[in-house]
């Protein structure tokens, strides 16, 4: 008998469901909420309220471009946190009442934990042990991935995620929310001539809220010389802050290879889309001698996918929710 999950992910401002059929992504289907580019960030309540309304939608869409019928289901796997709580509550009540109806089983996921397994949606995957880097809006984690949920945190960022940090610089130049993909993009028309500091982390961990006011003065000094400077040298700024993170990022991730001896390295969430850190990690790779794991644009950001290749491995161990399952802001890589 076919094991077909439904995954769905709603821990932020991305409704995702997605339908996997023994280990094979079917359809991932998403509604990016475009309302919080207004704001210049993430509104909870306007991320909750939104979700409310796509959620059916999507998981319709994703049943029938997966070509399949809801009584086909095998299980439901829903992300239990970390996330906005408004954002995820209504994903796991979604989860629970289509459970409830269909008679099938509940599998909770950890949408970290879920980030590092989108790996195991494509090929090749990853042989264990290996080592992920995960950067997205709001963590910066170094995991030693032993087997599916054996993970160790090696190292995390003491303040802001990466994902903020281009967020944020972002705002200093007035770009749009989320940043990052801009930056990205004008990053690829310009030079790395401007230097901003590598922060001193010890260990494995990272820190960029240093960055971020090293880029404040610097475009402070500079606008006070030549108020068009930003225009003028937007395409250099973004290169030259691209190149700075990736950076910080990179020997980190090269220390935790030479502690561990493991050369079996992947990336992933939101800013593993980066085209820096794309090609960072394969000239590292081939520099090293690592085998290096890049998902596909899809798999990076938030997605459902994730969410059902994580809950199908939890699926297989007989590792299943109850009802009385309530989602968690805060919700610890392994615990
Ligand atoms: O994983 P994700 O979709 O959501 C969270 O769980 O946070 O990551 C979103 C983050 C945002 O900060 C966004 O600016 C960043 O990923 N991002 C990028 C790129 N694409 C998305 N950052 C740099 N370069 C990109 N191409
Ligand atoms: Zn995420």
């Amino acid at each position: 008998m076919n094991t077909i999950i439904l995954g769905i992910e709603s821990s932020c401002d991305d409704t995702s469901a997605a339908i996997l059929k023994d280990g094979e992504i079917l359809s991932n289907c998403t509604a990016n909420q475009e309302a919080h580019r207004l704001y210049g960030g993430v509104v909870p309540e306007v991320a909750s309220r939104a979700h409310q309304i796509n959620i059916v939608p999507v998981v319709d869409m994703a049943i029938k471009q997966a070509g399949i019928q809801k009584s086909d289901l095998s299980a439901i796997a829903f992300t239990r946190g970390p996330g906005l709580i408004g954002s995820l509550i209504v994903g796991v009540s979604f989860a629970k009442s289509m459970a409830l109806s269909l008679g099938i089983p509940l599998v909770e996921v950890n949408h970290m934990q879920a980030h590092i397994l989108a790996h195991f949606a494509e090929n090749p995957k990853p042989k264990f042990p290996f080592l992920c880097l995960t950067v997205s809006g709001g963590h910066t984690q170094i995991v030693l991935v032993r087997d599916y949920f054996d993970m160790q945190l090696l190292g995390e960022t003491i303040d802001d995620a990466a994902g903020e940090a281009f967020d944020k610089t972002g705002k200093l130049l007035g770009l749009d929310y989320p940043a990052g993909p801009l930056i990205d993009r004008y990053a690829q028309q310009g030079r790395p001539v401007f230097d901003f500091p590598e922060p001193r982390i010890p260990d494995l961990n990272f820190s960029f809220s240093g960055l971020k006011t090293s880029i404040l003065y610097f475009l402070k000094k500079q606008l006070a010389a030549d108020p068009n400077f930003i225009q003028e040298h937007l395409a250099d700024i973004c290169a030259s802050v691209q190149d700075r993170i990736v950076s910080i990022l990179m020997n980190k991730l090269k220390k935790a290879a030479e502690q561990t001896g493991v050369t079996e390295v992947a990336i992933a969430g939101g800013v593993s889309a980066n085209s820096g850190l794309r090609q960072a990690l394969r000239q590292t790779g081939e520099q090293l001698g690592w085998t290096t794991y890049i998902p596909r644009f899809e798999y990076c950001t938030d997605n459902a996918a994730m969410i059902a290749v994580t809950g199908y491995h939890k699926y297989l161990q007989g590792e299943f929710a109850e009802q009385d399952a309530h989602p968690v802001a805060r919700y610890a890589l392994m615990r």
